[in-house]
């Protein structure tokens, strides 16, 4: 054993849907919660917050990597990332999320992705193939 398993994927998940109960979303009323897990055992929550500039609108998962990042933690210290929704389907992270997720977690970082009703495990290197990275820009 390499290291104490800390929280499980269930429990991970549990938190982000406590997350969710944050959400602050008047204009689309689709709520998303997204817990960060961290090697040493935090867990940072993040919800979508909404504008009536809409674009101005973070979405849930970024607001709880910019969370943990914030407070000091690096791809190299999160352990797992799950997000919920409210929604009919699994909400997988969209576009701006993939790219913004593809820089600050590793590729093979677990993603756990539930609606209650179905569940999903994925990572960055199935959901964003062929992505952008740092290395491109500092050349
Ligand atoms: N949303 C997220 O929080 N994460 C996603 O990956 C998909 C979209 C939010 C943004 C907006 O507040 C609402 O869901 C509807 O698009």
């Amino acid at each position: 054993v390499l290291r104490e398993v800390i929280m499980t994927r269930e429990e991970l998940i549990e938190e982000a849907f406590k997350a969710m109960e944050n959400s602050y979303a008047p204009y689309s009323n689709f709520h998303v919660g997204a817990a960060v897990l961290t090697k040493d055992g935090k867990v940072f929550w993040g919800a979508n917050i909404e504008n009536a500039s809409f674009g101005a609108t973070n979405c849930g998962e970024r607001s709880a990597i910019f969370a943990a990042y914030s407070n000091g933690y690096r791809k190299d210290t999160i352990e797992a990332l799950a997000i919920v929704s409210d929604g009919d389907r699994i909400a997988a992270p969209c576009g701006i999320c993939r790219q913004v997720l593809s820089e600050l977690i590793t590729g093979d970082t677990p993603i756990y992705l539930s609606n209650r009703k179905d569940e999903m495990d994925t990572c960055m290197n199935e959901l964003l193939p062929y992505q952008f990275t740092t290395e491109d820009v500092c050349r």
